[in-house]
């Protein structure tokens, strides 16, 4: 492992394409720190994976951007958030942020009712941990989880505004609106490019809250108070990819809002 410094780089990891929603917050709040992308673009989605695969998964990527000498990892994969995170941050050597714990307190701090929705991948909502991570800050709140599958497919393919993403929408999120929530939780890194289609079929009066702004304010908050940010300038951010399939540029523009350069091919296995 590479020393880090003040400079070193940020690692943002994730299982695709999704996690530059994370890197496009980043961006906006961190403009100093130079961030490097690590999409395991070969083995997406992870969302659909067993518990194993994903751990090993998040064991190999994280391996590979310690050897970039990061200082901080930001996990912003929900599905390795959910299943990996505690594990990883006890044996990394640097600070480990995911996506759901910065996602949990903002919904806490909107929730008008205690009733939170949470939606996410099958691997997330199956692991349990937005309602562990709810209830053990409030054991009465009421948590009403649903994996919504379709919805990763539907965001690579550009159909997020569609009316197919509508109907997917409206069939997902009625069990969810039965219950009366008053907070929906994307838990997911492609759920953001959604948001106008959900707040159309969820209404105006629940609060939706995106981890993925939640997330680049936590890891803010944490350099403040542990790894002192760098002073800056930002080196561009480089991009590894395990695979660059031919459909990567217009994908990965979507998710980042803007050109993605610097893009280079990774090996995680030896
Ligand atoms: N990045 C994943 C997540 O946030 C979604 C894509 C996948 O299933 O790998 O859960």
């Amino acid at each position: 492992m590479i020393e880090p410094t003040l400079s070193s780089p940020i690692g943002v990891f994730d299982s695709g394409l999704g996690g530059l929603t994370v890197v496009r917050s980043l961006l906006e709040d961190l403009p100093q720190e130079s961030l490097i992308y690590l999409g395991d673009t070969a083995r997406v989605p992870y969302g659909t994976k067993s518990r194993e695969a994903i751990f090993r998964f998040a064991e190999e990527g994280s391996a590979f951007l310690l050897g970039k000498g990061i200082k901080l990892m930001v996990l912003a994969c929900n599905t390795m958030s959910a299943t990996a995170l505690p594990e990883l941050a006890a044996r990394l050597g640097v600070p480990v942020v995911g996506v759901i714990d910065p996602g949990v307190e903002e919904a806490i701090r909107v929730s008008t009712g205690g009733r939170i929705g949470v939606i996410g991948t099958a691997a997330t909502i199956g692991s349990q941990a937005y309602r562990r991570s709810i209830q053990a800050r409030k054991p009465e709140w009421l948590v009403f989880s649903q994996a919504c599958p379709l919805f990763v497919p539907l965001v690579e393919e550009g159909w997020e505004e569609t009316e197919v993403a509508a109907m997917t929408a409206r069939h997902y999120l009625a069990p969810l609106l039965a219950q009366g929530i008053d907070t929906l939780v994307l838990g997911c890194t492609h759920y953001p490019l959604l948001l106008p289609t959900l707040r159309r079929v969820v209404g105006s009066d629940i609060r939706i809250v995106d981890s993925a702004t939640q997330t680049s304010r936590e890891v803010k908050n944490l350099l403040a108070r542990t790894v002192p940010e760098n002073p800056g300038p930002a080196s561009p951010m480089r991009c590894y990819l395990t695979d660059i399939p031919p459909s990567f540029i217009g994908v990965a523009d979507r998710f980042l809002g803007r050109p993605v350069t610097h893009v280079e091919r990774a090996s995680l296995t030896p």
